[in-house]
């Protein structure tokens, strides 16, 4: 088929995937040299690990100081603690109708109903979506946690007195966790708050500059996030580790995918050519986590896969590889590995709709044309079947 010559307002080539394409400005992260959220470097921060200082951070542009920060967790808190009763009720009844549902599904329908019980008397208005955003991040591992009780048979247990991250994480192990363990989850939760315009964040800007509203956009971006080359890798790294089983079927397992062209989970990336600056941080986090217990053997599983990746393919970890080791390392099921990452990039997320509606015009880029060439419509009484 021959290509059409680009009409007089085409760009000449078609970047598959947007690849290497400027889309838009922001101030909320940078990716150029090193990650900074709104000007800081991120091993400061993860290393700190104080998720709600991040979360203030990328939302009202500067850090808190600590009565800010106290404040800001007590409304984040409050949210959790509040989730709306006929939300409530209408995920019991999903849970009981489909208990094998994905917890991501339940996430994203949970923030739709929140849109769709919520009265926004201003939209658009800056301050009100702060605070939109603010409940989200409160009632997003509510949400979770609710689903998990149902369809676990629990009772809805209460949200814990606790930074979210620490909370988060004893609804998930049912115990409250310890310091060590709560430090390397609000990490994690800090390396996943934000990273510029990925998939689900462009598709939340998108959204938002169609002038929808905060909860459109943000379920437009959980079901992103759900693709196992987005978010969904870091439950399918646990699954690769799973399959390959020991150090020594590591270099038969990867030619195997190689040779069916499979991508291995948890490696590459679109932006970070020369490795993941989180993966790195992370790894060696999880290193030190897991040194002398059971977990030393996944990580010396994990080395020889990243020294087979580095030698045949020259690719480095994403932070998805990492990440899926330090929550099977704290005992969290697979299935709420993806969820978390969508608590944590949630103040992302939430950031950057802001971003766009403040300073918006709609998204709307071109496509080129490969169908069929221009050809005369027949009405369907003249079409016979042959
Ligand atoms: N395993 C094996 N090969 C990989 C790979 C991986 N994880 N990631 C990239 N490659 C290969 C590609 O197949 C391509 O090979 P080719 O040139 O022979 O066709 C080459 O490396 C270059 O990849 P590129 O096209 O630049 O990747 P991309 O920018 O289109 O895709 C990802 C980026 C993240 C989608 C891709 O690396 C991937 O699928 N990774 C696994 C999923 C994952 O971990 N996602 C989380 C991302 S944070």
């Amino acid at each position: 088929m021959t290509t059409p010559a680009p009409t007089p307002t085409e760009p000449a080539e078609v970047s598959k995937g947007l690849a290497g394409v400027l889309a838009g400005q922001t101030e909320i992260c940078s990716l150029s040299g090193t990650l900074r959220y709104r000007g800081y470097d991120i091993e400061p921060l993860a290393r700190a690990g104080d998720f709600e200082e991040v979360a203030y951070l990328l939302l009202h542009g500067e850090l808190p100081t600590a009565a800010e920060r106290d404040a800001f967790q007590g409304r984040v808190a409050e949210a959790a603690r509040q989730l709306p009763s006929p939300v409530i009720d209408a995920l019991e009844r999903l849970a009981a109708t489909a208990p094998h549902a994905s917890p991501m599904d339940a996430l994203r329908t949970g923030v739709s109903m929140l849109g769709l019980v919520e009265r926004d008397d201003t939209p658009g208005d800056r301050e009100a979506l702060l605070a939109q955003a603010e409940r989200l991040l409160g009632q997003t591992p509510a949400v979770l946690a609710a689903w998990l009780d149902m369809t676990g048979g629990r009772s809805v247990a209460p949200w814990p007195d606790a930074p979210l991250g620490a909370a988060l994480l004893e609804r998930l192990m049912g115990r409250a966790p310890t310091p060590a363990e709560a430090a390397i989850f609000g990490t994690t939760l800090v390396l996943y708050a934000e990273h510029e315009f990925n998939a689900s964040t462009f598709a939340a800007r998108t959204v938002a500059s169609t002038g929808s509203d905060m909860h459109s956009a943000i379920t437009a971006a959980i079901g992103t996030l759900k693709g196992p080359l987005h978010g969904g890798a870091n439950e399918k790294v646990l699954e690769v580790l799973g399959q390959i089983g020991t150090a020594e079927r590591a270099r038969p397992w990867v030619e195997e995918q190689f040779a069916a062209k499979k991508v291995i989970m948890g490696f590459g990336h679109r932006v970070y050519k020369d490795g993941d600056v989180r993966a790195k941080l992370l790894g060696e986090l999880c290193r030190a986590l897991v040194a002398g217990t059971e977990g030393e053997a996944i990580e010396a599983l994990a080395a020889e896969v990243e020294g087979i990746m580095l030698e045949r393919k020259k690719l480095k970890p994403n932070l998805d590889w990492p990440a899926a080791r330090v929550y099977h390392a704290l005992s969290l099921p697979v299935k709420v590995f993806t969820p978390i990452f969508v608590v944590a990039r949630m103040s992302g997320w939430t950031a950057h709709v802001i971003e766009q509606i403040g300073d918006n015009r709609l998204i709307r880029p071109l496509s080129r044309y490969t169908g069929p060439a221009p050809r005369d419509y027949r009405p369907l009484s003249e079409r016979s079947a042959c």
